[in-house]
């Protein structure tokens, strides 16, 4: 079980995005694949589910997260309309009120997702997964930590306007600490640059960007163009949307899931 994590604390560049159209990847190729929402806005959730989360009631993430809850993983992991992709739904405002409690739980708190993920693989007959894709929350709070202390890399989404030292700086000293205090592990992969259009500022960006991300940035960009969203409002996957753009950018997204998988680093 590979996971990973898509991180940035700004909202709007793209990893709820970038996590399903690699899901969708997983999916094609028949990756047993878990998708896990720690966002409070559920968008992935509400995507693959077609519902908000907690509308029906059921347990989400945020009763596993919680101390108040006996909930464990397998209590939670719905099945998608996609084969071989499950979903860890979001708990919407619950999990919102659970990062809270997150912060005034005292020691351990960073792990309890690693924690969890442990316990189902120490599960007999629990359903094995080969790859765990964690859409991260806008924020490099509590539940961002535990995505970050459970993966095993981590994969910064970011749009080539964005990165000003500022905004790099700040992810770098978080995962910095994570790596020093709660998970030795964590790789930073490489980084998907969203949202990409070819104007002379954005390529100038981009080559920043290329010089100094603290790991790959993996090529081609994601273009920006509206059929990108669309097809995440459908639920639907770029192999469904039936142009040649939607097919190449599929084709990208796979590219990018070889280099997750792999460990490859190509400049
Ligand atoms: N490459 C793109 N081109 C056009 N729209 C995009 C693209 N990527 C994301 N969007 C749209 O931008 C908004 C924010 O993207 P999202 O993936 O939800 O970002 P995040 O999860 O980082 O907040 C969404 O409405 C999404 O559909
Ligand atoms: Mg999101």
């Amino acid at each position: 079980m590979l996971v990973v994590a898509l991180c940035n604390q700004k909202g709007g560049v793209g990893k709820t995005t970038t996590a399903l159209n690699l899901a969708r990847a997983a999916h094609l190729r028949g990756v047993a694949t878990l998708i896990g929402d720690l966002d409070p806005q559920a968008n992935t959730t509400t995507t693959l589910l077609g519902h908000a989360p907690d509308a029906d009631g059921t347990e989400t993430v945020a009763d596993v997260l919680s101390a108040r809850s006996d909930a464990v993983l397998g209590d939670v992991i719905t099945g998608t309309g996609w084969e071989h992709v499950d979903v860890l739904p979001s708990g919407g405002d619950t999990l919102a009120d659970v990062g809270a409690e997150l912060v005034t739980m005292g020691p351990g708190r960073e792990h309890r997702l690693r924690e969890a993920f442990a316990a189902h693989q120490a599960l007999d007959g629990a359903r094995r997964y080969g790859l765990v894709l964690l859409d991260c929350p806008p924020a490099l709070d509590l539940l961002t930590v535990n995505a970050l202390t459970a993966a095993d890399r981590v994969v910064i989404v970011t749009t080539a306007a964005l990165f000003s030292s500022d905004g790099i700086a700040r992810l770098l000293s978080t995962l910095a600490a994570v790596h020093r205090y709660s998970n030795p592990d964590l790789d930073v992969a490489g980084v998907i640059v969203n949202s990409f259009e070819r104007t002379r500022r954005q390529r100038h960006w981009f080559a920043e960007l290329l010089e100094r991300a603290p790991a790959p940035v993996w090529q081609p960009p994601v273009p920006k163009a509206t059929w990108i969203a669309e097809a995440v409002e459908a639920g639907t996957g770029l192999d469904e949307w039936n142009t040649p753009a939607a097919a190449a950018l599929a084709d990208t997204y796979d590219g990018y899931l070889s280099h997750i998988l792999e460990g490859t680093r190509p400049r």
